[in-house]
């Protein structure tokens, strides 16, 4: 299967791509093959509601890394959010790639499922980033395959040791 993994964290090899990593490893070890879009580098500008998409077969107006997403997931079979908690929920990051989603309304995009990995510092923070998505894959007719979420990390790395992290990997090797 062909997985797009998109790691909405800003922090370049902080906690979350640590994460992700770790779930493209297992991914790999199940044979898939996996490409990892870090929004920290691909800028994706928020939408800005002018609907131009709704008029114009799902071309968005705006010219950006977004492109770069919509081609990686016109190849992909299933979609990998991975995000750290930012005052209870996703990035602004994730936030933006999810709402220029907008764009596909019109034309749709239905891979065979998609996932959820996410990061905190305090646990039992994860609630509405996760409800969010479930309604997010629902409304979006994708299978939701389920999530991690491993909380704990303060300093940037701490996900390098955290005895969690093996649930990751495992949590991938399920997907083929
Ligand atoms: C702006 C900001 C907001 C955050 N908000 C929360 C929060 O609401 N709850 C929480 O438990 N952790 C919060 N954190 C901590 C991060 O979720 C956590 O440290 C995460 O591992 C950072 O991932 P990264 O290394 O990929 O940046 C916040 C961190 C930042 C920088």
């Amino acid at each position: 299967m062909d997985i797009l993994l998109i790691n909405g964290s800003p922090r370049r090899g902080g906690n979350t791509e640590i994460m992700a990593d770790a779930f493209i490893d297992g991914a790999r070890q199940s044979g898939n093959t996996v490409t990892k879009i870090n929004l920290s580098e691909t800028k994706v500008k928020p939408c800005v509601g002018c609907d131009y998409c709704q008029a114009h077969d799902g071309v968005c107006v705006q010219k950006d890394g977004m492109s770069d997403v919509f081609a990686a997931m016109d190849k992909a079979d299933m979609v990998v959010l991975a995000s750290p908690i930012y005052s209870y929920g996703l990035t602004a990051q994730i936030a933006a790639v999810l709402n220029r989603l907008y764009a596909r309304d019109s034309i749709g995009y239905h891979p065979s499922g998609c996932a959820l990995l996410l990061d905190s510092y305090s646990p039992d923070v994860f609630s509405a980033a996760v409800e969010q998505y479930r309604e997010l894959a629902a409304y979006l007719k994708w299978k939701d395959r389920g999530f991690v979420a491993i909380s704990g990390m303060v300093e940037k790395g701490a996900m390098k040791t955290s005895p969690e992290l093996p649930r990751v990997v495992d949590f991938a090797r399920s997907f083929r």
